[in-house]
């Protein structure tokens, strides 16, 4: 499905206030703003928002190293949700990998975040393993794998 008017690009620094305030209300434990901050400036990232009608309602926050990514957050407005937003920005994620030669994407997800976990396995990553006491709060991560 595609969303009207909806526009992926990377993402910049004056794209963070409104990043920091989506990853606030879609998540337990947010990142900090600073580090959000040096995740846009750090060379290796690959770093997307999603905007309609000029709002953030989206991003994408991934690092890569030679032939691996790593997808670290993802997250989309609540009321916009299950219209294609993450996916879409997930595809354009991929192609990046693609043209870069990536050829494993790495990322990890609550053990109770259901929702998500069936997000990846739309896409086609597959649970590897659980990482237990990942998240401050002392809950384990799965840790998913797609090849590119
Ligand atoms: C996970 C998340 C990013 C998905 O964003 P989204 O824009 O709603 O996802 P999409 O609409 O692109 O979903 C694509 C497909 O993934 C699957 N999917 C997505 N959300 C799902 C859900 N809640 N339940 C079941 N399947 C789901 C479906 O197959 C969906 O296709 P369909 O709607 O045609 O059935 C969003 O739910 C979110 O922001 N969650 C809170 C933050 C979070 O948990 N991020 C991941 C941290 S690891």
């Amino acid at each position: 499905m595609s969303i009207e008017g909806l526009i992926i690009e990377r993402a910049v620094s004056a794209d963070l206030r409104e990043v920091h305030a989506l990853e606030v209300r879609c998540f337990p434990s947010p990142w900090r703003r600073e580090f959000f901050e040096s995740e846009i400036t750090n060379e290796g990232r690959y770093n997307l928002v999603a905007r309609r009608d000029g709002a953030v309602v989206g991003y994408l926050f991934a690092t890569w190293f030679a032939d691996e990514m790593h997808i670290n957050k993802i997250a989309v407005d609540a009321s916009l949700r299950r219209q294609g937003i993450a996916l879409a920005m997930m595809q354009r994620c991929l192609g990046f990998a693609a043209e870069r030669g990536v050829t494993s994407i790495w990322l990890e997800v609550r053990s109770s975040n259901d929702e998500a976990q069936k997000f990846y396995a739309f896409l086609g990553f597959e649970a590897e393993y659980i990482r237990n006491g990942y998240y401050p709060d002392g809950e384990a991560a799965v840790v998913m794998m797609k090849d590119v």
